[in-house]
């Protein structure tokens, strides 16, 4: 069936992954790709689709809301993937109101213009909000996050995804939008900019950095590789139901320390290095505030629901990923260049 599908955030890690899986996937779909392009947005990340007739790339920014409001009119989008989002929980303790703007402010203008456009007949329309299971707040020893669990955001970031989860339902229940929302674990693979854990110390350890643990290096994270959310979200977006949240998680979870002993150790095998040369360059700093000890993910429902399970193991997926990084020089270092290095020093070594 021909269908026009807005993708928001397409530019970025997560979303270039689902973007390309659409566009190759759905040749009969239009997919628009709309993106402001911030630091992390960057479109060398769909170099190999960017020329597909399927696709088009519209740089818009979702907290520009006549903006938003011209390209539903033009393009009669008949769904939505909404993934663009200010996502750094460090950058959110720096500067909380980047993620007010655009995770609650952009989410409702992105809703406002699918109801006017839908208003008349929702038949077969679908909005479809990305989410973090970080919007449930920390675990302890013990349990997972269900969809049932209540809400507990506890940084700036959490806190403006979970605002714009409730507007999501919000819209549903009130003027009958059909939504479905998914909360996810962290994700890792290529393309993730390296702000987060893994990309940064890949780069790190590449080029004899210290790897900067926070705290005591015991939080806990359920990582997922990002091609089985893209997955996720394809089924999820035509086999979920309407109304519907479902977690999505790695069945995954280590401690970060765990994770970087890991991390040095195949690294070091994959460049040659003694072993044990990685884990020198560990370094304990002080914790992030508010730092959540454990997330976890029960993800059961959307294995029962749909048959989603992850495709590879963690031990794969990491392998992947640092081959990835290792062949892509040029992208790391363009992403590094400018104004990574104000944000590096401002986040480790003013800290
Ligand atoms: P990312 O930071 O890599 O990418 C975000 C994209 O959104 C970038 O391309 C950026 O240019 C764009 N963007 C930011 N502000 C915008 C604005 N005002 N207007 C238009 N575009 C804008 O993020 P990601 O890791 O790919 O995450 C994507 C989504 O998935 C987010 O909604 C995030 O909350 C959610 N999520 C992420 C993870 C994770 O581990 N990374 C886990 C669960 C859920
Ligand atoms: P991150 O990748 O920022 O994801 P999130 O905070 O959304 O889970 O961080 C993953 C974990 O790694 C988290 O417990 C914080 C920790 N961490 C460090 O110890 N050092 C770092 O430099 C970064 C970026 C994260």
């Amino acid at each position: 069936m021909k269908k026009t599908l807005l993708i928001t955030g397409g530019a970025g890690f997560i979303g270039s992954h689902v973007v390309r899986l659409f566009v190759n996937k759905y040749p009969e779909y239009r997919i628009i790709n709309l993106d402001a392009l911030t630091y992390a947005g960057n479109l060398e990340n769909l170099k190999d689709i960017q020329d597909s007739p399927n696709y088009t790339f519209e740089k818009a920014d979702i907290t520009d809301a006549n903006r938003i409001n011209e390209l539903f009119a033009q393009y009669s989008f008949d769904g939505v993937i909404h993934l663009a989002a200010e996502s750094h929980v460090d950058r959110s303790i720096i500067d909380p109101n980047a993620f007010i703007s655009t995770n609650v402010m952009g989410t409702a203008n992105l809703l406002n213009a699918a109801r006017t456009t839908w208003k008349d007949n929702m038949e077969g329309k679908r909005f479809y909000h990305v989410s973090t299971d970080e919007v449930y707040g920390s675990l302890g020893e013990e349990g997972f996050f269900l969809e049932t669990t209540p809400y507990d955001p506890q940084s700036p970031y959490s806190a403006s995804k979970a605002a714009s989860d409730h507007l999501v339902r919000a819209y549903g229940n009130t003027y009958h939008m059909p939504f479905v929302i998914t909360n996810c674990s962290n994700n890792y693979g290529p393309n993730h900019f390296p702000e987060k854990l893994i990309p940064l110390f890949i780069n790190n350890i590449c080029t004899n950095k210290p790897l900067p643990v926070y705290g005591d290096g015991k939080y806990t994270r359920d990582w997922l590789y990002v091609i089985d959310h893209a997955r996720a979200i394809d089924m999820v977006f035509h086999g979920g139901r309407d109304g519907e949240t479902y977690n999505i998680g790695g069945f995954n979870e280590w401690q970060n320390i765990e994770l970087v002993k890991l991390l040095c150790k195949t690294m070091d095998e994959k460049l040659g290095r003694e072993p044990g040369t990685s884990e020198k360059l560990i370094a304990y700093i002080k914790d992030r505030p508010g730092h959540d000890r454990r997330y976890a993910i029960d993800a059961t429902k959307i294995n029962k629901e749909l048959g989603w399970y992850p495709s590879v193991t963690f031990e794969e997926g990491l392998s992947k990923t640092i081959d990835w990084y290792l062949e892509n020089e040029e992208w790391l270092n363009h992403v590094t260049s400018g104004d990574y290095k104000k944000y590096y020093d401002t986040q480790y070594t003013h800290r």
